[in-house]
């Protein structure tokens, strides 16, 4: 299990080299799936959600070679997997389905795994498919996908992420022409577009509400980098919203992460945008009404972290969580840490400016881990955080070396 050990201290100072992102990342190594040329990844972000998508592709058949930062991953011969297992760790396990689909006429996937962060379903990605052409069963807690594959109009009924990638990689082989309506503009959608067109992909509009996607016969080799972590850059800009200080990142693109900045500046924090990075600074100091949104609204992933900075400023704060349903758990334990939030249904109401206690808290999903890690840098006396999961390493590159390295006091201990 792993254990940390957080201490307020002085504020964060220096700098950081934000890592590349996970949500762009577990897509690109689905999208090897689609190739028996190889896809080289100059920098893959050393985290336990990559190495259980890897052994997933590679279950399917995929080769994967690690030297270093880089990954190179290649399938020149694909098989099912028996995913039972293998795809209860992470929720991107369900984008093999495109890629085998399309190349094999065959997937069979489990429901996948992840932070249980609300139901969840896939109806949407089953929805694209079988648009697409498959048929689909359910037999002994699999689902079965078969069928030639062929282009369709697909209006999503939300923006899901993972259904717009997911179908936007099985359409790639489809023959004929494919357009996703309705489909997510996350900058991980445009990622993962970069990546395939770099395969040989003709695909249009990634970063809209509109993705046309071209069949072709077959996609080969290139090499891709996947983008900067806004989710992790996020998680640092809140550290210093909430604990103060100044911090230089380095490899973001502020671009991607307006929303969050924009929040941040209004609740006092000062940032400033060079080329290839930001500076953070200041804690911030008035309350927020913060609701998530797909992209490019404020996104679900930084709502907990946000939390932590409005537990710290005087005043009222109101948060609505709009994309998923169970995403409050870190409240139970920022309330054991003495935070004032109140939760109906999908609001949150916190009552700020109060000090938060050390305590010992427990870890309920990914975000959250990295928020309860941000509460023990505000918090007086020693946090310890429980993460018997291992959820903060599923997303976070050794985030407590990151932490450590701005001057704060964050161990693991475990
Ligand atoms: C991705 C991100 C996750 C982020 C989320 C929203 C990855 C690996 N994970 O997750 O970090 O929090 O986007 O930005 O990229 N839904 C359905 N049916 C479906 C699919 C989704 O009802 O078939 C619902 C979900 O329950 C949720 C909403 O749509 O309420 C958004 O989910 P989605 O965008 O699909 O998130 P993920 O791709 O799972």
């Amino acid at each position: 299990m792993a254990i940390f050990q957080v201490e307020s201290g002085a504020p964060l100072m220096g700098e950081a080299t934000v890592h590349p992102a996970k949500n762009a990342a577990l897509p690109v190594i689905a999208a090897s799936l689609l190739t028996a040329g190889e896809l080289v990844v100059p920098e893959m972000p050393d985290l336990t959600d990559v190495r259980a998508m890897c052994d997933l592709v590679a279950a399917c058949g995929a080769n994967v070679r690690r030297e270093g930062a880089a990954m190179a991953l290649s399938a020149p011969q694909l098989s099912p997997p028996d995913t039972a297992g293998l795809m209860r760790f992470t929720r991107a396990s369900a984008l093999i389905m495109g890629p085998m689909l399309a190349r094999l006429g065959y997937a069979r996937i489990t429901m996948p795994g992840g932070c249980a962060i609300g139901q969840r379903p896939i109806d949407l990605h089953l929805k694209g498919m079988s648009a697409l052409g498959a048929q689909i069963t359910t037999r002994q807690g699999f689902i079965e996908l078969s069928g030639a594959l062929h282009g369709a109009v697909i209006y999503l009924d939300l923006p899901s992420v993972g259904a717009t990638e997911n179908i936007m990689m099985a359409a790639t082989l489809a023959d004929g022409v494919t357009r996703i309506e309705n489909a997510a503009k996350e900058p991980e959608v445009v990622d993962l577009a970069q990546c395939l067109t770099a395969m040989g992909a003709q695909i249009q509009g990634a970063g809209t509400g509109t993705v046309t996607i071209r069949g072709v016969y077959a996609l080969h080799g290139a090499t891709h980098q996947p983008i900067p972590d806004r989710i992790e850059a996020g998680t640092l800009c809140c550290a210093v919203a909430a604990a103060g200080g100044s911090i230089l990142l380095r490899g973001t693109r502020p671009e991607q992460m307006r929303a969050l900045l924009f929040k941040l500046q209004e609740a006092g924090t000062s940032v400033s945008e060079f080329p290839g990075g930001l500076r953070v600074r200041g804690k911030a100091k008035w309350p927020m009404e913060i609701r998530t949104l797909s992209y490019p609204g404020f996104p679900t992933d930084m709502q907990a972290p946000m939390m932590v900075v409005a537990c710290t400023t005087p005043g009222t704060s109101v948060f609505l969580e709009t994309i998923f349903e169970n995403r409050f758990m870190h409240v139970p334990e920022l309330t054991r840490m003495g935070a004032c939030i109140r939760v109906e249904d999908r609001v949150a109401v916190i009552e700020g400016g109060y000090r938060l206690q050390g305590a010992e808290v427990r870890c309920p999903d990914l975000r959250s881990g990295a928020a309860l890690l941000l509460a023990g840098l505000t918090a007086d006396g020693v946090t310890r955080v429980e993460d018997p999961a291992g959820h903060i390493d599923r997303g976070y590159v050794r985030l407590e070396e990151t932490l450590s390295g701005l001057g704060a006091s964050v161990k693991r201990i475990e």
